[in-house]
């Protein structure tokens, strides 16, 4: 379809709660998850929310596939290419962990930010099939971090001490960093 523009933090659309899905399987709804993937592809990101492209609907995808050799992410686990709509999480326990996160709508910054390490999510795919997982790790993050778009939250609210909130170059002058 086509790679779309990404907005970028202090865009207001980025901070809004987006909307149910209602309907399944529609050709508006495939265009937007192939839009979706168009766009996640082309900028070598881990993750991306339908609101990060101006749509205001409950509708995220994420995947890094090792294999694929992704140069922003090279160590994270491999996570399958997933499409979820409506998504709900549920956190095991209070447990969290900390690690490091970028975003498409904030380039060339990355923070540490405390996610909760397993989870079970549930939502359904773009025909409207149930999707029901337990994960942890990166997979758990990046889940977390696609959701909180849906609830206009971006990952620097998140951030307990802002001491770790930089410029990725400085921060990892040696490596990649994956952005979300
Ligand atoms: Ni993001």
């Amino acid at each position: 379809m086509a790679v779309k523009e990404v907005l970028k933090m202090g865009d207001v659309r980025l901070l809004r709660r987006a909307q149910e899905v209602t309907s399944f399987g529609t050709p508006e709804l495939r265009a937007l998850l192939a839009d979706m993937h168009d766009t996640m592809r082309a900028l070598d990101g881990a993750g991306l929310a339908a609101p990060q492209i101006g749509v205001n609907l409950r509708v995220v995808i994420f995947g890094a596939e090792k294999a694929r050799g992704n140069p922003r992410y090279p160590d994270a686990a491999e996570v399958p290419l997933t499409a979820l709509v409506n998504p709900v999480i549920t956190p095991f326990s209070d447990a969290a962990e900390e690690d490091w996160e970028g975003c498409l709508s904030v380039p060339g910054l990355r923070g540490l930010v405390p996610r909760y390490a397993r989870l079970r999510y549930r939502g359904n795919d773009g025909h409207g099939a149930p999707v029901d997982r337990t994960v942890s790790g990166f997979h758990a993050r990046v889940v977390q971090h696609e959701c909180d778009h849906l609830d206009g939250i971006l990952y620097p609210m998140r951030i307990r001490d802002l001491r770790n909130f930089g410029f990725t170059e400085v921060l990892f002058p040696d490596g990649a960093q994956r952005e979300e």
